[in-house]
């Protein structure tokens, strides 16, 4: 480990570096070696296994019922309730066949599908399940058993009803494609699973809240992690990284952090029996040493966390209820083009720029405890009744002075009348953005044909120098729940969502306004129409299960 860095300033120059900019991408693998492709799902040999039922169909939860703080009432725990949370926050959902190949996706969005996230609830004793920390397997919904941990002595820790999901990166996966961008994608797709938990929970009547306070290191001994002999046979697996724990309880609970929760819990774990060892996922591996690097300069502290005053907003206004939520979850998907012509009504797109919005007991923003730090600037393409043109969505209002003062002299600022009056939604410069939108997010079409696209401006380098290293994967992951938002919101429209890694950074800063790091664009996205790709075979999820794991 190195000592004589500054780690604020390796974050600053990680994330210079890996920019794409017009005719100079990031470093990466200059092709694609299909040998060495990452096995997309990890198992620990030798871990016993515990199968989960498909429980997910059972779920009634109405999709607008989520946002409803309250209006689901708590699903007892038990073994089919955490198969149904399982499934719908990190299981499959489909898969996909062409020309014989085959691969699944997934409940969480992924870069590439390559998938880095793993899950890991910690448990207490249930019927049919003793106490201990598991982890998921998304292929064959089952669960391994990694420690095996005193019942009572996890009763204490953890309040009635409660429990805990670990979830954690292998930046391989991901750098195996994507060179040394890839632990920005990692991040990104982590921020989907928290959204992904929290949607899941509130669709069983429960809540979530991100354990901010915990260290890396508590979560690491935690999740066994930090077993270096479970990782080490011969061959060596890859490196698992700890990124976040969520608390999961029937109710709303004010929360200080949860550092001495997970603290307890890791004690718990140092002194558990352990099973398993982690399997190697590529016969073979390129190294990426500034990924190490960064995802060390990032390893988060012990904490203190309180909870953000949040921007005052009108509850949310219900809309009609026609779809299930475990239905809306299970059908997301990215498209792979839009038609180009279909529009979206001005009304649903200020419904879902309204659930962008932080509110007490609405989900996925109230598992975050801090305010928000990033704020979506969109190129409206085709939306009935709004002028097509860039526009600027403050999360915030404290931020409207930096924001303003940074970005283009010339931006108009204006506040459409159509727009809802608590939605600081502005009219930057009206005018077709469409072939911009797909200039700066690596000419990608879909970034033009769709209703719109846009890009999510984060509070970057103040954000990072005062509150720590670490935020910079904490910045990320609220990109990753602003992208999940959109991506259930569209499919609930009858639309489709597709997140955006690939873009040129300061293309689209420059196109802003934007000269230094005080606001920096992590992650774009876009909606729209789909066309879908008739040689794509789909294939259900579960089919490979046996029907008694249905039946149960
Ligand atoms: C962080 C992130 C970045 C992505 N970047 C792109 C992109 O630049 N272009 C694209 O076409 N799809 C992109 N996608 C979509 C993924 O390819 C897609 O999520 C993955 O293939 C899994 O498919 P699914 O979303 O239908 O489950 C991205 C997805 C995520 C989560």
């Amino acid at each position: 480990m190195k000592t004589d860095v500054d780690p604020i300033e390796e974050v600053l120059r990680y994330h210079a570096r890996t920019k794409h900019h017009l005719g100079r991408f990031a470093a990466s693998p200059r092709s694609l070696d299909w040998s060495t492709q990452p096995d997309p799902f990890r198992t620990y040999d030798g871990a016993p296994v515990l199968p989960l039922p498909l429980a997910a169909d059972a779920v009634e939860t109405g999709y607008e019922e989520l946002y409803q703080p309250g209006g689901v009432p708590a699903r007892p725990l038990d073994a089919a309730a955490i198969g149904a949370f399982l499934e719908l926050a990190l299981g499959l959902t489909a898969w996909k066949e062409y020309r014989g190949s085959r691969w699944a996706l997934r409940a969480n969005p992924s870069s590439g599908n390559l998938h880095p996230t793993e899950g890991y609830p910690v448990l207490p004793e249930l019927a049919g399940i003793p106490a201990g920390v598991y982890h998921y397997v998304s292929r064959d919904h089952l669960l391994e058993g990694r420690a095996a941990m005193d019942p009572v002595r996890v009763a204490e820790a953890l309040l009635p009803g409660t429990f805990v999901v670990g979830l954690s990166t292998i930046p391989w996966r991901e750098a195996w494609k994507y060179g040394e961008r890839a632990f920005r994608y990692c991040q990104h797709d982590l921020g989907h699973a928290l959204a992904a938990v929290r949607y899941a929970a509130a669709a069983l009547g429960w809540s979530a809240h991100l354990l901010a306070g915990a260290s890396d290191d508590d979560l690491a001994a935690l999740l066994g992690l930090d077993r270096k002999a479970d990782f080490e046979g011969l061959p060596r697996a890859e490196r698992e990284y700890p990124e976040a724990a969520v608390l999961v309880t029937p109710g709303t609970v004010r929360m200080d952090g949860g550092a001495d929760l997970v603290a307890r819990l890791a004690a718990l774990a140092r002194k558990a029996a352990w099973r398993g060892r982690a399997n190697r996922l590529s016969p073979d591996h390129v190294e990426w040493r500034v990924i190490e690097e960064v995802a060390e300069a990032t390893r988060k502290p012990r904490t203190s966390e309180g909870v953000a005053p949040l921007p005052e907003v009108p509850p949310l206004t219900p809309r009609p209820q026609v779809l299930r939520a475990a239905d809306v979850i299970r059908q997301r998907r990215s498209a792979l083009a839009f038609d180009g012509k279909t529009a979206l009504d001005a009304g649903v797109l200020f419904g879902m720029l309204d659930r962008l919005l932080p509110r007490p007991g609405v989900p996925p923003w109230d598992l975050l405890p801090w305010h928000p730090r990033v704020h979506p600037a969109l190129f409206v393409h085709r939306v009935r009744e709004l002028a097509p043109g860039l526009y600027l969505l403050e999360r915030d209002p404290a931020a409207h002075a930096a924001l303003r003062a940074a970005m283009r002299p010339q931006f108009r600022w204006s506040r459409p009348r159509e727009i809802p009056e608590h939605l600081r939604h502005f009219l930057l410069a009206e005018g077709d953005y469409r072939v911009i939108a797909e200039l700066v997010s690596c000419q990608q079409e879909i970034a033009a044909d769709g209703a719109f696209s846009l890009g999510m401006l984060a509070e970057f380098a103040e954000t990072i120098r005062t509150g720590g290293a670490w935020w910079y994967r904490r910045l990320f992951w609220e990109t990753g729940l602003l992208g999940h938002v959109f991506y259930l919101e569209a499919e609930a429209a009858g639309a489709r969502g597709t997140g955006i890694g690939c873009y040129f950074d300061d293309l689209m800063h420059e196109l802003l306004g934007l000269t230094d790091d005080r606001f920096q664009s992590l992650y774009h996205f876009a909606v729209g129409h789909p066309v879908d790709d008739p040689r794509l075979m789909t294939i259900p999820a579960y089919t490979h299960l046996t029907a008694r794991r249905r039946a149960f």
